[in-house]
């Protein structure tokens, strides 16, 4: 069974419906004071069960959500919840920068375990860049990488043959083979795309980046290369935030705009479901 919160019930409907499961829709609203309240439909629920939810937009309020849903399951007798996040938020603190910051994942990591989640399932999350199992302080992870999906759409919608450019060197580590700029952070909002020697004049170029937030990154990174002089440019990313206008601002720059949709957008062209089916096909579990 997958309990489907909020955040997940699109991608939940659709992953049900390739592993032929049953899919129950948590009962959730805001009180006006702005306090999340759960219900879950059914009270005759497995030992294992999937929990699913999507921490974008209003993450904070989504993490209460899944946090309730999993304790309301729990007191109804489920025993081992595989967690499936398709974005996950907070990924991106995982490390402490400055003296005295929370380390967010850890946080989170803490709170997972308290209610009996045993396995993480994410997509291209921040802090494990590639495909594979991760240990999550304690819990047991696995990262699904959803960059082919994205190759395979450019290929089969616009031409076979494009160079596939990073905005940074951790992006190129996580696709493999790329080309990449070097990116400087000057703060949250201002970046600096420094071009690399990498031959891209006349080219199609596919630029993919593991998400757009804000779009500085993918935005300064499509600009240089049609600075460059490419021919037809792509913009990627799995997760598509597109804060700031960041979407249509692309939609100027570049041929096409391109996520998935483990948030949906207007970009959101292709579906993980098949991803996160296939993962649960390939693990042995009663689910
Ligand atoms: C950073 O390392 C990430 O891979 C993304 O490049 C970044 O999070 C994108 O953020 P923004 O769209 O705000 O530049």
């Amino acid at each position: 069974m997958i309990v489907a919160c909020s955040g997940a019930n699109e991608l939940a409907k659709k992953v049900a419906k390739l592993k032929n499961l049953e899919v129950m829709e948590v009962e959730s609203y805001k009180f006006p004071d702005g306090e999340v309240y759960v219900r879950l439909p059914k009270q005759e629920l497995p030992e294992d069960v999937i929990v699913m939810q999507n921490f974008y937009p209003n993450q904070n309020d989504k993490l209460v959500e899944f946090i309730l849903a999993c304790d309301s399951a729990c007191d109804y007798g489920v025993k081992r919840i595989k967690a499936i996040f398709p974005y996950f938020a907070y990924a991106r603190q995982d490390k402490r920068f400055k003296e005295g910051e929370a380390i967010s994942i850890k946080a989170i990591a803490k709170i997972l375990k308290e209610f009996n989640v045993k396995e993480i399932i994410t997509i291209d999350v921040h802090f494990h860049r590639k495909e594979g199992e991760f240990d999550f302080f304690g819990v047991k992870g696995y990262n699904i990488a959803a960059t082919d999906l994205l190759i395979d759409y450019v290929k089969r919608n616009y031409c076979k043959d494009f160079v596939t450019v990073a905005p940074d060197i951790g992006q190129a580590k996580a696709l493999g083979k790329a080309e990449y700029f070097e990116k400087e952070r000057i703060s949250g909002d201002e970046i600096i795309m420094k071009k690399r020697d990498i031959d891209v004049e006349g080219k199609n170029v596919l630029v993919i980046d593991d998400m757009i937030s804000t779009g500085g990154t993918m935005i300064e990174a499509c600009k240089l290369v049609k600075k460059i002089g490419a021919k037809k440019i792509f913009a990627a990313c799995t997760h598509g935030l597109f804060l700031r206008n960041s979407y249509e601002k692309l939609k100027e720059i570049v041929d096409d705009v391109i996520a998935t949709d483990t948030i949906q957008s207007e970009a959101s062209k292709v579906s993980v479901a098949s991803l996160i089916a296939k993962y649960l096909c390939n693990t042995n579990n009663d689910l």
